[in-house]
């Protein structure tokens, strides 16, 4: 069998602060295929932007990769230099921001930026580029392409930025894709245009993509398998209707009764109680139990080990099962 686009092993990544030392990412694994979509999902501050920010060598000082492979094809991408990192990330991994401005220049013309990342990739004439940019813009909602294209970052609304880099991504054709809560400002109906446009692609291109967001609905709609984050850990993990219809870990549970379309008609939408632990000061073992409605002594001085199957995994010593009461 071939290796996976990406294979996450054992990453953990701290910040060495003034305050401690920040335990952002802990011990995090996941693997994705080529042509497979990963749903990154948890609270915020659990993790999920410095998890994207790591495989990519996105992580400055104070911050620092302490441990773990990040293995792009078999090739470990933490034993790169920073030259080599650029050149697969402008090339063969692209990354969609949460905040489009990390993309787009703004300084040029929406057309050089997108004409410029097509003939680096294909041998086409400046035509032949400009019309694929426009089909991209159009792929994302973007009305009136031809004009968008000779507009400057700055003459266009936040959304429109936003779909902009999303469709820079796209004409990259690249073989990962880390997109990091990138339709998370725009409105429902484009999300769920740019949503089928990059399930489309990953299909298309094969492309591998992680798609990191605090919504377990995005996510549910999106993602071939779901990585769920609780304070820098994955606490589950499965295919995505194993963990909406058979979630184990209590914390996917919580997630899942508190997605609207989950909930059940006339009762009020669920919510986990109690607020995530500082990545400074993470609780002895089981880094849920503060919330859990089932923790014991044991979950509050040992931290769980990981069980399950090969498909369907948590870290959890009290697995849940059946109807969720
Ligand atoms: N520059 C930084 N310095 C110190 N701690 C940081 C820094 N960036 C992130 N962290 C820590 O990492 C945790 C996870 O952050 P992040 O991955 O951005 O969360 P998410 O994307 O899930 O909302 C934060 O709660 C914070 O404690
Ligand atoms: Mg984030």
């Amino acid at each position: 069998m071939s290796s996976p686009t990406l294979s996450v092993q054992n990453l953990c990544t701290h910040f060495f602060t003034a305050a401690g030392v920040a335990k952002a990412v802990n011990d995090v694994s996941f693997d994705v295929e080529a042509g497979e979509i990963v749903g990154l999902v948890g609270e915020s501050g659990s993790g999920k932007s410095i998890t994207g920010f790591s495989v990519l060598g996105l992580i400055d000082a104070p911050g620092r990769i302490v441990s773990g492979r990040v293995l792009f094809k078999g090739n470990d991408l933490t034993t790169l230099t920073p030259e080599s990192l650029r050149q697969l990330r402008g090339n063969r991994i692209a990354m969609i921001f949460q905040d489009p401005m990390m993309t787009l220049n703004p300084v040029l013309r929406i057309d050089t930026q997108m004409i410029e990342a097509v003939v680096a990739h294909a041998k086409v004439s400046k035509r032949a580029a400009r019309e694929r940019s426009r089909d991209a813009l159009a792929s994302v909602g973007i009305p009136s392409p031809d004009e968008r294209l000779s507009a400057y970052p700055h003459q266009l609304s936040g959304g429109m930025r936003q779909r902009v880099a999303i469709a820079i991504a796209l004409l990259h054709d690249p073989e990962l894709i880390i997109a990091d809560e990138p339709t998370t400002a725009l409105d429902v109906t484009i999300q769920a245009q740019i949503l089928a446009e990059m399930q489309k692609l990953c299909a298309r291109s094969r492309t591998a993509m992680v798609w990191v967001s605090h919504d377990l609905a995005v996510v549910a709609g999106l993602a071939d398998r779901v990585c769920v984050m609780y304070a820098g850990r994955i606490v589950e993990t499965g295919d995505v209707d194993t963990i909406l219809d058979h979630p184990r870990h209590p914390y996917t549970i919580g997630l899942v009764d508190s997605v609207p379309e989950k909930a059940r008609r006339g009762e009020p939408l669920r919510q986990i109680p109690g607020v995530a632990p500082s990545a400074l000061k993470l609780p002895a073992g089981c880094t849920f139990a503060p919330r859990c409605a089932y923790a014991t002594s044991l979950c509050r001085s040992a931290e769980p080990p990981v069980t399950g199957t090969p498909t369907h995994k948590y870290r959890c010593f009290y697995p849940r099962t059946g109807a969720q009461a």
